[in-house]
């Protein structure tokens, strides 16, 4: 399989047509049987619930060259759960979730060409994604639904690679008590929108969200969980509802426990304490990990020991442990690992 003349190592986190996608349709109560198409576009009413009501949730994941050349993808299980779930908080109809699997395995195949190669720092991001697609004027779900994949080469998902990030606490709120902080709904990233492109124009990679309620507790980022080291080596992760239950979160804490021997520890971490950590990182898709420097809130500035160099020592062997196994370098738990060739 010939691959394509692509600069892998300079690509950054953008979009790539690429030559095949997904495309299943839900009518009459029922999906169909879905199909891989070379059309990159969507036709839809003017009307559709989508456009109207924002009626739409997706997913994201990646597809990995091996060291010993399998191309493979990390829990995509996860991904079709997690989109059950989002599905079912928005009223959308649900994808099979072994379908959802099959269809990744599909798409991707479809898409060798585009796989970026063993070491060349890229991946292939796998972009699954359902919406309401009737017309709808009232506010109600839809009746008819499409649930496409695409799938684009990309690079770090923060310019810089693993340089660590400036951060701010945001005055704005990303997710309310019980409203859809913990699903992956478009909604919750349309509403980001105004807090990043403020974060950036003030120089922050980042927007550190805090609970709606009290505003004194750690949340998220507009696309990663967070992961703190404590001084005395621990490993600790928000706690909430209100977060989205990051698939890297739950395996990070996981290679920690169990690949480390590290302590951890998934609680409420407060604003209070961002003081004392030794290391903090982002961690999604993504992100993969990506190394928090600074903190600034509210002009405060809170510099993290491990400085704005490079990662601390904690994070680095989380992020080589993570990506070594996602690679192929290191023996992955059962199941964690989809072969798709
Ligand atoms: N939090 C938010 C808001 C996200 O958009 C993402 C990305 O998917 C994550 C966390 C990380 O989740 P995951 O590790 O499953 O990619
Ligand atoms: C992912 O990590 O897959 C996401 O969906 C995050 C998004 C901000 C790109």
């Amino acid at each position: 399989m010939e691959k394509k003349n692509i600069d892998w190592a300079n690509i950054g986190f953008g979009y790539q047509d690429t030559d095949k996608r997904f495309v299943s349709n839900y009518k009459n109560g029922a999906w169909d049987e879905g199909t891989l198409t070379s059309d990159n576009t969507v036709t839809i009413s003017e009307c559709a619930c989508v456009l109207q009501y924002a009626q739409t949730c997706f997913e994201g994941l990646k597809a990995y060259t091996t060291e010993d050349g399998h191309i493979v993808c990390f829990r995509p299980d996860l991904n079709a759960s997690r989109m059950k779930d989002s599905c079912l908080r928005l009223e959308m109809p649900v994808f099979p979730e072994d379908r959802f699997v099959q269809a990744v395995k599909d798409v991707v195949l479809a898409n060798e060409a585009y796989v970026p190669p063993y070491g060349s720092g890229a991946t292939l991001y796998i972009r699954p994604y359902m919406f309401g697609s009737n017309a709808v004027i009232g506010v109600k779900p839809a009746d008819e639904y499409q649930f496409r994949i695409f799938t684009t080469p990309v690079g770090p998902y923060f310019k810089g690679g693993a340089k660590p990030l400036t951060i701010k606490i945001s005055d704005f709120d990303r997710a309310a008590p019980h409203g859809t902080g913990d699903i992956k709904a478009g909604l919750n990233y349309a509403m980001s929108l105004h807090a990043i492109v403020t974060a950036h124009n003030e120089g922050y990679a980042e927007n550190m969200y805090l609970d709606a309620a009290t505003r004194t507790k750690v949340e998220e980022t507009g696309g990663a969980n967070f992961l703190f080291i404590t001084k005395d080596g621990k490993v600790v992760t928000p706690k909430s509802n209100s977060i989205l239950p990051s698939i890297t979160r739950r395996s990070l804490m996981v290679v920690a426990k169990d690949y480390l021997g590290l302590e951890v520890e998934e609680r409420e971490v407060y604003v209070e304490e961002l003081k004392d950590f030794a290391e903090c990182g982002l961690c999604g898709t993504a992100a993969v990990i990506s190394p928090v420097g600074k903190i600034v809130d509210h002009g405060k500035e809170i510099v993290l020991p491990s400085g704005m160099d490079e990662m601390g020592p904690t994070i680095k062997k989380l992020y080589d442990t993570l990506t070594g196994i996602q690679m192929g370098r290191i023996e992955a738990p059962d199941g964690w690992i989809e072969v798709i060739k």
